[in-house]
């Protein structure tokens, strides 16, 4: 599949790493193609990831089938907007970001106006009404979404919520893909339920402030 992963952070290589490994054709997004190869550990992440192709933001939504959105959350909706809306039309989003304000420093909050009586993730619906908003994976350290088998055998949740269900349904296809096991992905209903996920933030930075690793998740047992 094209596949275009929105953000050079640490999550959008992680994905375009494992999407690689799995023959998709991957496309990574930037502001400045130019200022982030000047980067030098994007420069060398670039060198032994070679077959992922770099662009702006718009240029590999232009051509991509599905889209992962792995940018910082508080610029999520002005990158988007950088991109010609119609280009993501029918086209399935996996919403990884978190709304997180970092502006009163450590441990960061939610983003007001993006939480609690609202999320990013319905925001971003929102903006791309014509797209289908899949969240998923984001109450997680990277590492864990595409190796899930790190911790406790690979048995602990994924979360996914979302508007459309064969859009999830085809994620989960892609999410098993990963590693992960079917039973172990819960699917919580439409996309408002990204209030829900994105929330858990608060408690997993604290988990891993007591931790300090990432190498943690959440199970739900009954
Ligand atoms: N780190 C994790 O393990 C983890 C786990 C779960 C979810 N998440 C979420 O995944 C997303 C990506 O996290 P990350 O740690 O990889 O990277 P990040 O530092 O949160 O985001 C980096 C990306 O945001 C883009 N961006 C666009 N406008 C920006 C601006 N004005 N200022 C700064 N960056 C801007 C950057 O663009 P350029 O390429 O042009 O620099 C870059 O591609 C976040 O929403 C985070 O909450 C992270």
């Amino acid at each position: 599949m094209k596949i275009a992963v929105l953000g050079t952070g640490v999550v959008g290589q992680t994905l375009a790493e494992k999407l690689i490994s799995l023959d998709h054709q991957v496309w990574i997004g930037t502001r400045d193609v130019t200022e982030t190869l000047n980067r030098e550990a994007f420069k060398n992440w670039h060198l032994q990831n070679h077959k992922v192709q770099l662009g702006t933001f718009a240029e590999v939504v232009g051509g991509a089938e599905l889209i992962f959105n792995a940018v910082q959350g508080a610029v999520a909706v002005l990158t988007l907007d950088s991109c010609s809306k119609s280009d993501f039309d029918d086209k399935i989003i996996i919403d990884v970001s978190n709304p997180l304000d970092f502006s009163k420093g450590f441990p960061p909050s939610l983003i007001d106006g993006l939480s609690n009586t609202h999320s990013l993730g319905e925001e971003i619906q929102g903006v791309l009404p014509n797209a289908k908003v899949v969240k998923t994976l984001n109450t997680m350290w990277c590492e864990l979404m595409v190796n899930p088998h790190l911790v406790n055998n690979g048995q602990h949740t994924n979360f996914i919520c979302g508007n459309d269900a064969n859009a999830k349904e085809t994620v989960v296809g892609l999410l098993q893909s990963f590693g992960w096991k079917k039973e172990n992905i819960l699917d919580l209903g439409d996309i408002e339920n990204a209030r829900g996920t994105e929330a858990t933030l608060l408690i997993w930075i604290r988990i891993y402030g007591a931790r300090k690793s990432g190498a943690f998740q959440f199970n739900i047992v009954q």
